[in-house]
This record gives C-alpha cells, structure tokens and sequence, in this order.
C-alpha cells in the first residue's frame, strides 16, 4: 500500500510517499523560511502564494524520488487542520483535484496526529532491527501553535492528560528569540547561542502546574524583567514598559545574550521533562513518544532519555519540523480503518485531536 501525503499547513510545502505505513520512499520539503525571516514570523498571505508557487514541483519531485506515478498510489492523504487557513486550503484543493482526477481515496489527516505518527514513520537510516513504538504510550507534542501531553493506548485513540494555558514551547522560545535578538525561527536560534552560555547563570522558574499542564508566558515573562535589569546596569537606561517586540540591539553583550538563552533553555527544557515523567509514572506507559518543532531541540532530546526511566522515542530532526512524511503515515492507519473524506472535504483552523473510539470501551467487554 503506498500513500501519497500532501501538507501545507504553515509555512513548509510538503509532499512525501509512504509504504506500508511505515517505509518513506519520498520526503520533500519546501522551506520558506527564508522568505518569512525578514517578517520575523510566518506572513499568512505569503506563506499561502508561496504554497501555490511550489506544490506541483514538489508533489513531482516526490513522485520522482519515489520512482512512482499516480498510478502506483492507493490514496491521497492531505492536512486539513489545525494551520493557516489560507495554507491548508492549497494543500487540500491539491488533494481534491489529483483525487478528482484519478479517482483515488482522499484521507484528512490533522496535522497534530501528523506529529504523533512521526515517531511511527520508519526512519531512513533506521537499523533492520528498528521497531515502533510500543503502546500505551505517552506523547509530548511541542510545537509552534502546542503543548500537549496526550495517552495512546491504542492507535488513533487520544487521551488529553495536560495542555499549555498559555504560550506553546516553541511560540515561547520564538518570542524570546526575538527579545534577545537572535531572529526567526527562534528555537534553532536559541539552541545555537545556548551552546556558548552558561544554563545556570540565570535562575528562571519551573512552572509545573497541577495535572499535566504547562505554563510558559510566566518564564517569557521573567527572561523580559531580567533582560530589563541588565540593561539598567548596563546603563541604557531601560523602559519598564518596554515589551518583548520593542527589542534594541547592542544593549547586552554576547556572553550575557547566551547566558540568557542558555538558562531559558533550560527552564524550559526541564519543565517539560518533569511533566512527562511525572505524566509517564501515573499512567505506567511502556514508551515515551516526542514530536513537534521543538523535539529538534538537543537539549530536550538528551535531557528526556537522561532522565525518564523507560524507552523514549524521538523522531529524526528531518521528520521534527513539519514534513509530509509523518501525514502519510498518520494516512496510512487512517486509510487502514476506513477513513475516507468526500470531496467535500473543507479546512479547519483549529480541530482537536480527532475522537475516536476505544475498541474494546466501556459496555464493549465480554
Ligand atoms: O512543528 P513545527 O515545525 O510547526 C508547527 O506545527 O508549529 O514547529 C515549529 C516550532 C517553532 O516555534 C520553532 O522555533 C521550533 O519549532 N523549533 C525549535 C527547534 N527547531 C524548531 N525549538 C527549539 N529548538 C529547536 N532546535
Ligand atoms: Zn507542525
């Protein structure tokens, strides 16, 4: 069985071909970030033209790589939501219309579960011996729009245990990237200064709150205040009103910008930590999945194996950030249960998680 994934729903163009709902045969991705930097963000009507301009190049390239045509695909499975509007909309009309004209099955996949069926998608240069994860499983989504720790115990079966309140981890570390001047995309820019900082150099809080959740503007926030301070001392005299965006460059050296960065990273890194193991112990989950943007973090990529006692998987960085591959295979157990949209199909801005339900539920057991 072979799935042609098609996502667009931010600001990557992205077309992949997935084989037996594990095997990436293909996996393009058209970057613009290179585009929305000189915004400082994602520019939605940009990133919609943009997605015009590149999705037909892309989705032959990834046929090409593939060495497969239409005719060797058994459907088409596209992201409908959550995402820029304007960007899902040409992925999905993209998948109608080659759905339409070969009269193929079209699968929606949300893009959340995309990153959940990353750590599903067999890794190019995954040993023979590779084998899924195991389930129940406990997934920590950290991207740019989530912060979500949700219970699989079964596949396609989603229990919310926590969510952010506030700033999602990467939406934090894109903020105070652009606090501390250091450009978009925020997370790999901070990773990068980080390297030379001193991650104790700042005492910025863990906020863990009750359940599962998370908090994040409370750190922003701090990392705002001490920016502040050291400017006073450093004489610039600083604006107590000054907000995150109104940002000055050359007010801080380059060793307090990376002690900075270096003890955000930290905090936040730790938070997330503290919370899935906290998360992983009261469900006694077998397996600890990771996904997201920000699962490209190293430092959260080691501090989460150091610290959970139990296997952790992480995707490759390439299937982290948004990519095609990871809708594919979300398709494939999608297409597997039957799950066909009409060409009706329209896009959803925020959908949750889909809800399933378990098979064997309550009223269900012999
Ligand atoms: O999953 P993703 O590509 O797009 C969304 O669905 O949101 O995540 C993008 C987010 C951005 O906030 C970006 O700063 C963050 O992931 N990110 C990182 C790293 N690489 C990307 N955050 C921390 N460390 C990284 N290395
Ligand atoms: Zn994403």
């Amino acid at each position: 069985m072979r799935i042609l994934g098609i996502e667009t729903s931010c600001d990557e163009t992205a077309v992949a071909v997935i084989q037996d709902g594990e095997r990436i045969l293909s996996n393009v991705v058209n970057s613009q970030i290179d585009i929305h930097r000189q915004y400082g963000g994602v520019f939605p009507e940009v990133a919609a033209r943009q997605h015009v301009v590149s999705i037909a190049p892309v989705v032959r390239q990834a046929l090409t790589d593939a060495a497969v045509t239409l005719d060797d695909i058994d459907a088409i499975a596209v992201t409908y939501g959550p995402g820029l509007v304007g960007s899902l909309l040409v992925g999905v009309n993209v998948a109608k219309g080659i759905a339409l004209a070969t009269g193929l099955p079209l699968v929606a996949v949300n893009h959340l579960e995309g990153h959940i069926y990353s750590n599903w998608a067999r890794p190019l240069e995954a040993a023979t011996s590779w084998e899924p994860p195991q389930l129940p499983a406990l997934t920590l989504i950290v991207s740019g729009g989530h912060t979500d720790l949700i219970l699989m115990r079964e596949h396609g079966v989603y229990e919310p245990l926590g969510h952010t309140i506030d700033d999602a981890a990467g939406e934090a570390f894109d903020k105070v990237a652009r606090l501390l001047g250091l450009g978009y995309p925020g997370g790999p820019a901070i990773q990068k200064v980080a390297v030379q900082g001193d991650p104790q150099a700042f005492a910025f809080p863990l906020v863990c709150l009750e359940r599962f959740n998370f908090s994040f503007s409370g750190l922003k926030t701090a990392v705002l205040r001490q920016v502040q301070r050291l400017e006073e001392v450093a004489g610039g005299g600083s604006d107590p009103h000054r907000r995150l965006k109104d940002y000055r460059p050359g007010l801080l050296g380059r060793q307090t910008v990376a002690d900075l960065a270096a003890s955000f990273q930290r905090a936040l890194v730790e938070t997330l930590v503290v919370q899935t193991k906290r998360a992983a112990a009261e469900y006694k989950v077998a397996q600890v999945c990771v996904c997201g943007g920000v699962s490209a973090n190293v430092q959260l990529r080691q501090r989460i194996r150091e610290a959970l006692p139990l296997p952790v998987s992480v995707p490759p960085l390439y299937l982290c950030t948004d990519n095609a591959a990871m809708i594919g295979v979300a398709g494939s157990y999608a297409f597997g249960r039957g799950e066909i949209s009409g060409l009706d199909l329209d896009v959803v801005a925020r959908p949750p998680l889909p809800q399933r339900l378990p098979s064997s539920g309550p009223g269900q057991d012999v």
